[in-house]
């Protein structure tokens, strides 16, 4: 290992130090109804509120005299070594957010070697993506009514380059987007979705350009009906024996639940998808330990949901999580700076996480354990 001295670069614009300030700058650019989408959960908000508020009520213990002098955040998930700990969440319609799309978005994770996980409901077909990506990338799955269309989904992902399918769970149907309701709003993937051209199968190598919303959608709100709400455990273990590719469930926030998919060989991706779908869910933070116990370390444990600091990310780790995921955030930087602004929104996060990490006497993740975090009043 060479660890390197933590927040050492500075950064790309010396204004925009936070995430906060990318968001701030992105809620300039964007049309308004774009960024209620991003910014939005359903209903009252309360779990999106609670999602950030959980990280706010731990406090952390520093270690003091460890004798650390430089910090080594790599972690390897499914055999893949990342320089940090922290993922893209799956986010869909880039093309809302920037012209260059998803493009820009795999672009900009790989110039600081991060992993993406692309959304079903992307704006440039997997095709696309999987050329402009030279970094590791994911592929996330809304199983769809049709089974044949799931598993061609997959191998399309698959033969693109996506390294594993993180099969979202937590959506059988869409939470009450109240914010989008009331603007009209819908997604324009859910007109005419890059990846499932309906009703004729996908539109592999289609060309960018618009792909407006299909005329009446809107009133539907941003539920699309070609997501089966009737998916089972079944589902995701056909799809880890017919894909050759690592499965994660994205969703999990019960132990049970947990231990079903490690006991399956399925990863947990802990999510209440960034508060959108069923308001008052518990923030994932707050089962994460329960969650830990039942894994016991036999598949990866990812967490998202109201991450915005290097502290917030130690403190996932210590307290059970092999990574974390961001949504939002790289979202406000891509509508920002394009790949660019993808980029600095990440080193902005992976900074902090260095600071942390030297600041808590922790040399490397492995040293991020459970003492190191407490209540904070
Ligand atoms: C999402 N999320 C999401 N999840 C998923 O599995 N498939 C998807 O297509 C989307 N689309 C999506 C769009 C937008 C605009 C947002 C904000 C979120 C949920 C996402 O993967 C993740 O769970 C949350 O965004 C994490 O919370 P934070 O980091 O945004 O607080
Ligand atoms: C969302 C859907 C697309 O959260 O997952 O907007």
């Amino acid at each position: 290992m060479t660890p390197s001295p933590p927040a050492r670069s500075a950064p790309q614009h010396p204004h925009r130090i936070t995430l906060a300030d990318f968001r701030a700058a992105a809620r300039e650019v964007l049309p308004a109804t774009a960024f209620d989408y991003l910014e939005g959960g359903a209903a009252d908000e309360r779990t999106v509120r609670w999602n950030a508020e959980a990280y706010e009520r731990l406090a952390l213990l520093p270690r003091v005299l460890t004798g650390t002098s430089g910090v080594d955040t790599r972690r390897t998930l499914y055999g893949t070594e990342l320089p940090s700990p922290i993922v893209l969440a799956p986010t869909a319609s880039h093309g809302l957010f920037h012209p260059e799309a998803e493009a820009a978005t795999v672009r900009g994770a790989a110039a600081t070697g991060a992993l993406t996980t692309v959304s079903t409901f992307s704006t440039l077909t997997l095709e696309e993506i999987g050329a402009a990506a030279t970094g590791p990338w994911w592929f996330q799955l809304y199983v769809q009514r049709d089974r044949a269309l799931t598993e061609e989904l997959v191998h399309r992902a698959r033969e693109a380059g996506a390294g594993a399918c993180v099969v979202t769970v937590d959506t059988p149907v869409t939470g009450l987007r109240e914010r989008d309701l009331r603007n009209g709003f819908a997604l324009p993937s859910h007109g005419t979705p890059a990846n499932l051209a309906s009703p004729g199968g996908p539109s592999a190598g289609s060309s960018t350009g618009s792909r407006p919303c299909a005329p009446g959608s809107t009133h539907q709100g941003i539920h699309d009906p070609r997501i089966d709400p009737a998916v089972g455990w079944s589902d995701l273990e056909r799809l880890r024996t017919v894909s050759g590719l690592p499965v994660l469930a994205k969703g999990i926030v019960r132990p049970d639940d947990a231990r079903r998919a490690a006991e399956a060989g399925i990863g947990v991706w802990m999510s209440n998808h960034g508060g959108r779908n069923l308001d008052t869910a518990t923030a994932p933070l707050a089962t994460l330990p329960a969650v830990a116990d039942a894994v016991a370390g036999r598949v990866p444990i990812v967490v998202d949901g109201g991450i915005r600091r290097g502290t917030d990310v130690v403190k996932a780790l210590a307290l059970g999580a092999d990574a974390v995921a961001i949504g939002r955030p790289y979202v406000w930087g891509l509508a920002v700076d394009g790949a660019d602004g993808v980029s600095a929104t990440l080193r902005a996060l992976h900074r902090e996480t260095e600071l942390a990490l030297a600041l808590l006497g922790a040399p490397d993740l492995a040293s991020l354990t459970p003492d190191l975090v407490g209540p904070a009043w």
